[in-house]
């Protein structure tokens, strides 16, 4: 028995040198000194034993618990603290995904800079607009298939808004930022340098190049003295600051109820290495009844206009061949840019 005694204590150390997380530790105690553990074991054992060796064996027995307990509890002492409130170090973090801004918010940002370095003033308007500032100051007449309810998003009772004169006011998603022209003209006497991002909704299906809600860029400036050699000026430079000065700007004759002339712009960029031609808006000059509406007198002022679309730059930009893509929020889609 009293070989018993010492096997049992070289196995138990042995084993407790084996055990190096607070879990092992954990078992080795309750296979070791546990209610059921081997130590018990022994104690009943003594119970068979010869009366006349029983107290020897009983110190022996007592000594070896008091030896394995202390051996315990400095290799319990000895873990690191985490270790012993159950937390595995060694254990692979939760991947923390990095953030950032999305690509269209940094677009954005990065248009405005530039327009910014060449002296326009950043202005704002609402994206629920009256027909007034959505239509008819931009001399897009009541009746103009524009207006159509098919093409726009009216909103609820029509009657229910009464307006100043006491006429009634649609109101509707604005489908255009040129409303912002309106607004500025009307807030601010001439001269005018402005420069306005935001959403405009359509009511198109959606597909790889329309969705419903989009972005515009508008810009307005109004002086005595302006011509289209302004406003094609204006175009080149934004595009070389924002292309590059490889960059070119064409414009094609067109038409928009509030500028007159008008034309389409399209941009020379490159692309993956290669410069192309991309349509990316429309511009002209301030059509004179856009001015007399807003109480500009059109004989003293001039003014040129243009409006760009955010999707179509950053798509083109960036090789995004699908605008659904862009208001997804798939992280994974997201992160490329
Ligand atoms: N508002 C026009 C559109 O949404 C774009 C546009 C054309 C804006 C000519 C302008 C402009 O300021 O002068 O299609």
């Amino acid at each position: 028995m009293l070989e018993l005694i010492a096997d049992t204590e070289l196995q138990a150390l042995a084993a407790l040198q084996g055990a190096t997380s607070a879990d092992q530790l954990d078992r080795w105690r309750t296979e070791w000194l546990g209610m059921n553990g081997r130590l018990k074991d022994l104690m009943q054992q003594l119970k068979s034993a010869p009366k006349e060796t029983k107290p020897q064996l009983g110190k022996r027995l007592n000594e070896l618990k008091a030896t394995l307990e202390s051996a315990w509890d400095v290799r319990k002492q000895a873990l690191p603290t985490a270790e012993v409130k159950g937390i595995d170090l060694t254990e692979p973090g939760l991947p923390m995904g990095e953030g950032r801004r999305h690509i269209l918010s940094r677009t954005i940002d990065e248009i405005l800079d530039v327009f910014g370095q060449m002296g326009f003033a950043v202005a704002d308007g609402p994206e629920i607009e009256d027909e007034w500032h959505n239509f008819t100051a931009l001399n897009i007449p009541e009746g103009h298939p524009a207006r159509d309810a098919t093409d726009n998003f009216y909103m609820g009772d029509p009657n229910a808004d009464r307006g100043a004169a006491g006429g009634t006011v649609k109101r509707l998603l604005r489908t255009q930022t040129s409303t912002v022209q309106i607004r500025a003209m009307e807030s601010t006497p001439p001269p005018l340098k402005v420069v306005a991002v935001g959403r405009v909704y359509r009511p198109d299906t959606h597909d790889a190049t329309h969705f419903s809600m989009f972005h515009q860029v508008e810009g307005l400036c109004v002086d005595r003295d302006l011509s289209m050699r302004d406003l094609k000026a204006a175009l080149l430079h934004f595009a070389h600051a924002y292309f590059g000065e490889d960059a070119e700007v064409r414009m094609r004759p067109s038409f928009f109820p509030f500028t007159e002339p008008s034309a389409e712009v399209d941009m020379k960029m490159r692309i993956r290495d290669q410069w192309q031609w991309v349509e990316i808006g429309g511009c002209g000059m301030v059509d004179p009844n856009v001015f007399t509406a807003v109480g500009i007198d059109p004989a003293q002022w001039r003014g040129f206009a243009f409006g760009l679309g955010v999707e179509r730059i950053a798509m083109r930009r960036y090789g995004i061949s699908d605008i659904r893509w862009l208001f997804e929020n798939d992280a994974r889609f997201l992160r490329q840019f």
